[in-house]
């Protein structure tokens, strides 16, 4: 009697992911294992990953390309709350573990599968937003995850898919963890792990290092609607393609490093090198744009949502009822965050130095210092004898 007999199994074709075949085959008794792999633009050739399920046993090895709704339904939202875990971290490999979640619970379904499994370690947060995204979408199906039990060692699980005739990876394998997809790159382990380690070069591959920078700034205009981002220096462009320009452009500049020290669901505080380049300037963006459209009270309200908002990304939490009651709240923000941020980069700074709106509140006739100056100073006295009553009331008190 097996754990389950039909899975669909979250496959990257790593050396993990497919040991996972054999192994929920051989040691969990499961009958047929059918493999899903993920395009979220993470610019990887997915057909050799397919056909590499295959060969380790897999009766059907499915492929997504969900890169567009990655970008429209998840990372847009999150451009919408402007969030960032821990005021740093924009959430680029967390915000793909709830679609991932979907895609399998998805297949599950057409495929009558009884089971869904991943390769995820017992220590990390991905665990997390894959068994509570699964949980959420389809109660009833059940969430195998081998890695977290099977205690062998990177080695061990190797020398374990040989027996299975699962080659083993011919180059010498990366000391790096990493977990990449449109929006970014996640890297941990390794030297990394030392949290005085400065990260070697090596680790990067979206930003440039500041010594290779262009030496004259250059400029880029991002055109919002309704806080989508449609355009890039007046080119109206779909979201991948917005994306990805904006990457490059960005990158090239050495903008979107970020080394951190994060605290991580299962209590573990773990050292990072994310790099995100489009997905921050475009949260720089966007919050610019709110400043100028949006009124004080929204403006700052809406801080504390967002602050939560991607606390539920981080945590997994994405398929809750507080997600979406506060999506609701965002949406409703955003009916006039149209607009144009201009952007210089350089050498390394993303910095906002203009910005325009139909929909702007900024009023130049009570703003200004000069002559045409239409705000009524005296009301200023009224208001200021009101709204200090009570400190004067206070004062008055503890020091006679
Ligand atoms: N710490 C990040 C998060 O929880 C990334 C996790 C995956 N990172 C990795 N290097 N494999 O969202």
């Amino acid at each position: 009697m097996g754990r389950a007999k039909k899975v669909v199994l979250a496959y990257s074709g790593g050396v993990d992911t497919s040991v996972c075949i054999p192994y929920l085959m051989n040691e969990w008794g499961v009958e047929e294992v059918i493999t899903l792999a993920a395009d979220l633009g993470q610019g990887e050739e997915l057909k050799p990953i397919q056909e590499k399920a295959l060969r380790c046993g897999a009766v059907e090895s499915l492929v997504e390309d969900a890169t567009e709704t990655f970008v429209k339904d998840y990372a847009f939202r999150a451009i919408c709350a402007n969030t960032l875990y821990e005021n740093r971290y924009p959430l680029s490999t967390a915000l793909a573990r709830p679609l991932i979640a979907k895609l399998l619970v998805d297949a599950a379904e057409k495929y009558g599968a009884d089971a869904v499994a991943h390769g995820c370690t017992g220590k990390g947060n991905d665990q997390v937003r894959f068994d509570v995204g699964i949980m959420a979408l389809n109660p009833n199906l059940k969430v195998l995850a081998p890695a977290r039990e099977w205690g062998m060692s990177r080695e061990e699980a190797i020398s374990y898919g040989e027996k299975f005739g699962i080659e083993s990876p011919v180059k010498k394998s990366s000391p790096y963890s990493i977990d990449k997809n449109l929006l970014g790159r996640s890297v941990e382990a390794g030297p990394l792990e030392d949290p005085m380690t400065e990260p070697p070069e090596e680790v990067y591959e979206m930003t440039r290092a500041i010594s290779d920078t262009p030496d004259e700034p250059e400029y880029v205009e991002i055109g919002f609607e309704q806080g989508i981002p449609v355009s890039l220096n007046g080119d109206l462009l779909g979201p991948v393609d917005l994306i990805s320009q904006l990457n490059g452009l960005v990158g090239k500049h050495g903008i979107g490093r970020i080394d951190m020290i994060e605290n991580r669901v299962v209590g573990i505080k773990s050292r990072e090198i994310y790099e995100t380049p489009a997905l921050l300037v475009l949260i720089q963006a966007h919050r610019d744009l709110e400043s100028l459209t949006l009124t004080a009270d929204i403006t700052q309200y809406k801080r504390g949502i967002e602050q939560t908002y991607g606390q539920l990304i981080y945590q997994g939490l994405w398929y809750s009822p507080l997600r979406q009651a506060l999506d609701a709240f965002i949406t409703q923000t955003q009916e006039r965050v149209t607009g144009m941020i201009r952007i210089k980069l350089f050498k390394g700074n993303a910095v906002i130095v203009g910005r325009r709106s139909d929909n702007s509140i900024y009023t130049p006739d009570l703003a200004t210092y000069g002559a045409d100056d239409q705000f009524d100073h005296k009301a200023a006295e009224g208001f200021i004898y009101i709204w200090g009553l009570p400190t004067r009331v206070w004062s008055k008190s503890v020091n006679s």
